[in-house]
């Protein structure tokens, strides 16, 4: 690889904002976030974008199921999906809306170069309207009895039963899905985008952007005339409407795709930047990280659509396949549907992280959580191989040899310089999304520096020759070095408390071979824990359907803020709202680990009243609870109590969390006493 500086724009597809992100989803995003944190590693100008899809029928209807606004819905997604991404560590530049200016902007450019163009035409078409809820009906919420074979309770576009597909006024006894009652059908008119005189275009686009699975398959479409693309929907709908065509709106996938480039646009208006440097520059890469079902949207209608509009198509369009678990598809009855917040209350995120790497090879071959495997992979991997390397290594030096690195030894250093060596061909394997074959040199290394540990056994070593025991230790460490840069995308956090141990910043890839000698270290932080199989088992109980009948949905948390960028932009309060905050200075009495609860640490706190306050502190994976005992935290005293699971939380301990999820308690200096009010 040469010394070319890229510029790259990375995205995922945007998730629906109707839904809470699941640990599916999270098998694109965490390979997205990977690929991107390569790049930057490897000194690329890299763009992680991404942004909530918020338009629809489904996110409507979810709105007025709840009793809010489709605004308020997607507000508070917006909120709940970047609090998961960012618990899974993955990193995005900007993480926009589809329901923005920009998106309009774009959007109705976009369509107006498509209508002059010639390339939109009208149609009336039939379409089933629902009078009970004043609404036109998407397939998927008309049900009836499939037209073929009769299978009752099919949705409105194929039958489960016989694979026919067919028009929803089609069915028979057609029902609206959501009230019961037999829709009315409605002639409307329809705007359509005409696909047939791109086939050339699309013909030679396809194979050369995409792999040649996924493009075989997009040109079976080909033997027949491409079918139009219906664009529009009718009132009422949330989305935009259509400039020139009132009462009508851009169907969802028409500005879903166009919130890439809002996205964008939206990062550069707050970086002094310019649009066409990077989406219109020949020299940057557009590559889209997708899923196997919507290739259809990013192959055949996105790239016809840019074309037309006078946009630069996509350089590449990675296709994945979809998880399942234990073999099966995800299941809400079995409890494998796992929501990304479930498995952050009981597990820890960089080892599904971890997991996905080793199981991620770059094609569209579907991906299996294995549960079993995934205890053990972490385990014995992760945990076992690779992590003890350094726990073993930096406490034995801190121990008996004063915490500072010798040299290497002449075998160490010929492993480290092996270990080395390996840095082109894992960075062709992250390149080519074949994490799981970096994975696996990471795993040979780790058994090699192990294999070497145990041979010259420095923990007997430290008693003879404690000279000696230091070289081995100093290889050893530097071994481990290098294999958690190589780890670096996959796993930031855990990277960056490596190079705090070595006194470093957060590495880049031209850190690799350069050793670490005559130095001192810093004390051991931990880095990873064995996961147990009874928090897995609980997470499995956590996500298994609760039984149905639970009539009002529960009562929304208050509106969120308008979005925030990715680094948001917070907005001022005024002194008085400032000083309501009862700020306090606290002891920590005890600290203990809750049972059902990975995350959590029960603390109870001496803010000089009579009696301690229960805190719920998510700082777990920072602190042993023991070292807390006796520290002073500062603490918001009157924070309304929340129940919990395990309790009450009477208040909330502050810390400040580092970029890569560090997190640190904010203590006050020596002399302050329990219940001193901070201000
Ligand atoms: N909103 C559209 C995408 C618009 S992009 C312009 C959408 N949203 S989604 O929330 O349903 O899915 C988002 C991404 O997650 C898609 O790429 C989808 O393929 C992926 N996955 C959703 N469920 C998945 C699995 N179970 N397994 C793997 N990926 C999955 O589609
Ligand atoms: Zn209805």
């Amino acid at each position: 690889m040469g010394a070319k500086n890229r510029r790259i724009i990375a995205t995922s597809a945007l998730p629906y904002a109707n839904g809470d992100i699941h640990l599916g989803h999270l098998v694109e995003y965490t390979q997205t976030d990977f690929w991107v944190r390569f790049q930057k590693m490897r000194g690329h100008d890299c763009l992680y974008l991404c942004a909530d899809d918020t338009h629809g029928t489904p996110i409507m209807v979810r709105a007025r199921a709840e009793g809010i606004t489709p605004q308020e819905l997607i507000a508070r997604s917006h909120e709940q999906h970047l609090r998961d991404f960012t618990d899974f560590e993955i990193r995005f530049d900007n993480y926009h809306s589809t329901n923005s200016e920009e998106n309009r902007a774009f959007s109705v450019g976009v369509f107006r170069a498509l209508e002059s163009s010639g390339a939109v035409v009208t149609r009336k078409l039939p379409q089933l309207y629902c009078e009970q809820d004043a609404l036109f009906l998407p397939d998927r919420f008309v049900k009836g009895a499939c037209p073929k074979c009769g299978a009752p309770g099919q949705y409105g576009d194929a039958c489960d039963a016989c694979g026919q597909t067919y028009a929803a006024e089609e069915l028979t006894d057609a029902r609206c899905a959501l009230c019961g009652q037999a829709p009315v059908t409605r002639d409307s008119d329809h705007l359509f985008f005409e696909l047939e005189p791109f086939r050339d275009f699309l013909k030679a686009w396809i194979p050369a952007h995409t792999a040649q699975d996924v493009a075989n398959k997009l040109l079976e479409w080909f033997d027949e005339p491409l079918r139009g693309w219906c664009i529009s929907r009718d009132a009422p709908y949330f989305g935009f409407e259509i400039p020139g065509h009132p009462g009508k709106f851009f169907y969802v996938w028409v500005d879903a795709p166009i919130g890439y480039m809002a996205s964008l646009q939206h990062w550069c208006d707050r970086h002094g930047q310019s649009f066409d440097a990077w989406w219109q520059n020949p020299e940057a890469e557009l590559v889209h990280f997708i899923g196997k079902d919507i290739v259809r949207f990013h192959c055949l209608f996105w790239p016809a659509m840019l074309n037309v509009a006078g946009f630069k198509t996509p350089d590449q369009v990675f296709v994945h396949g979809f998880l399942t678990v234990n073999g099966e598809k995800m299941s809400k009855s079995k409890g494998t549907f796992v929501k990304a917040r479930t498995y952050l209350d009981h597990l820890n995120p960089q080892d599904l992280r971890f997991y996905y790497a080793c199981k991620l090879n770059g094609t569209t071959d579907d991906l299996d959580l294995n549960l079993g495997d995934f205890v053990s992979r972490v385990n014995s991997d992760l945990v076992g191989k690779i992590t003890n390397l350094a726990s073993r290594g930096a406490q034995m030096l801190h121990k008996s040899l004063g915490g500072r690195l010798g040299v290497m030894d002449a075998e160490g250093r010929a492993l480290w310089q092996r270990a080395c060596d390996a840095s082109e061909a894992v960075a062709s394997h992250y390149e080519a999304r074949d994490f799981s074959k970096a994975m696996v040199v990471v795993r040979d290394l780790a058994d090699a520096a192990n294999q070497y540990f145990d041979t010259r056994a420095p923990w007997s070593l430290v008693k003879t020759d404690p000279e000696a025991a230091r070289q081995v230790m100093t290889s050893t460490l530097n071994l481990f070095r290098v294999l958690a840069i190589y780890l670096q995308p996959v796993l930031p956090a855990y990277a960056a408390k490596v190079a705090r141990l070595f006194q470093e910043p957060a590495y880049l890839w031209r850190d690799l071979g350069k050793a670490v000698e005559q130095a001192p270290i810093s004390p051991y932080e931990y880095l990873a824990t064995r996961v147990e199989q009874a928090a897995v088992d609980r997470m499995i109980e956590a996500s298994r359907a609760p039984a149905p009948a639970a009539p009002p949905p529960p009562a929304p948390p208050p509106p969120a803020p308008p979005p925030p960028a990715v680094e948001p932009v917070r907005a001022t309060i005024d002194y008085d709202t400032f000083a309501k905050a009862d700020l306090r200075v606290g002891r920590v009495v005890s600290a203990e680990l809750v049972e059902g609860a990975e995350k959590l640490l029960r603390i109870l706190l001496d803010i000089g009243e009579d009696r301690p306050r229960q805190v719920f502190a998510g700082i777990r994976k920072a602190y042993d609870p023991a070292t807390l005992v006796g520290r002073q935290v500062v603490m918001v005293a009157n924070l309304a109590p929340r129940k919990m699971r395990f309790g009450l939380s009477e208040g909330m301990i502050l810390a400040a969390g580092n970029p890569d999820g560090a997190l640190f308690v904010v203590s006050p200096d020596a002399g302050a006493l329990p219940g001193a009010t901070v201000k």
